[in-house]
Order: C-alpha cells, then structure tokens, then sequence
C-alpha cells in the first residue's frame, strides 16, 4: 500500500473548499448531498469547514459490480429525504472515477429543478473519464490508480484510513475479488 495524499494535506485542502464553498453561496442555505458510502468522512470534514449554515442528506447509488470494476450502469438504492427544487445542491462524493455515476446523478437531480447543482469531489481519477462531467470542486487529481482510505473500500476495507492510499495489483488481487451488488 503507498500513501498517494497525507492525512495533513486533505485536512488542509478540505478547509479550502469548505471556504470557497461558503463564499460562493453568499445567499440561501446550501444542501449537500453526500453518496454514501464513500463521502461520510469527507462529508463529516467538509461540514466543519463551511463557515456558513447548510443542511445535508444522503442518497446511494450503486454502481459496481465487482469490487473494483465499474459497471457503468448506476441506480439509486437510497433516495433523497427532502425536496430539492429551488434550492442550491451540492453533490458530496468521495471520488470521480468514469464519470456514470456523478452523471447519472447530475440528470436525476437536474430533473428535479434546483436552483444550483454543484459538485464536490475529493478526488478526481481524470485518465480514466468516460463521461465529461464537470466538477466544480476538487480535492486532489490521482493517477488510474485504486485507491483506498478516507472513506474509501476495497470490499469494504480500509476505510477508516486517515490518507488515501493506491492498492498494488497484488494486494488487488490477494482481497476478495467479488461482491454483491451494493452501495459505492
Ligand atoms: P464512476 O461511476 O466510475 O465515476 O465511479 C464512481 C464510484 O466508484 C465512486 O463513488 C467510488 O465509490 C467508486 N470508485 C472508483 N474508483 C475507486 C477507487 O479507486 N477506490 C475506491 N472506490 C472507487
């Protein structure tokens, strides 16, 4: 396992964002919506970094059906709690990898008449993009590299990791390869 990103520099980074994300929302009380499950420490963070009130939900989105292969074929396991029409949105997630899932999220939401919809990314894994979805805040670019810690699994380990670190393709291949179908 090599640490890609300290503990320290997305502590530091994170309080960037959340201050630019107050700036840009001078009026009105943004909701973030984190995708669970990969953006509740990155959520957790974010929030105690925007200096301004907001509100927050979570929805989940399944999308791949092996442990570190993307479908491409997103769904929504766990809806909203709340209405989003008028309001300004911002999408929590953990990492932006092909680009289906934060697309297929963009449309369902953009549906749904916000008066913004935002996204921020805390990591973005720009050489392997197959959607061209824009991003509005992004925490770190990573190389195609799976990575683990900060929130994010591989089969439902490391999360708890306080970096983010890249797997070899041994340790790849010494986890468990399948998983059911579940929450990202
Ligand atoms: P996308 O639809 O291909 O962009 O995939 C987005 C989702 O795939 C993320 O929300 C993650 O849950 C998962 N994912 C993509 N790359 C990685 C990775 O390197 N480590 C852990 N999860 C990943």
């Amino acid at each position: 396992m090599e640490v890609l990103i300290a503990s320290e520099d997305i502590q530091r980074r994170v309080c960037e964002i959340g201050k630019r994300i107050a700036s840009d929302h001078p009026v009105g009380i943004p909701l973030l919506v984190g995708v669970l499950r990969g953006c509740v420490i990155f959520m957790a963070d974010l929030m105690k970094n925007i200096p301004i009130p907001h509100e927050i939900d979570f929805i989940s989105v399944s999308s791949y059906e092996l442990s570190s292969q993307s479908s491409g074929k997103p769904r929504l396991v766990k809806d909203l709690g709340c209405d989003i029409k008028g309001r300004d949105v911002i999408i929590v997630e953990d990492i932006v990898d092909t680009g289906h899932t934060l697309e297929f999220m963009r449309q369902t939401f953009l549906e749904r008449g916000p008066r913004s919809l935002k996204v921020a990314a805390l990591l973005d894994k720009r050489p392997r993009r197959l959607r061209p979805v824009p991003i509005d805040y992004v925490g770190f670019e990573i190389p195609d590299r799976f990575v683990v810690g900060y929130g994010l699994d591989y089969a439902e380990r490391f999360r708890h990791l306080p970096y983010v670190a890249a797997l070899s393709p041994e340790e790849l291949d010494a986890e468990p390869a399948a998983r059911t179908v579940g929450a990202t």
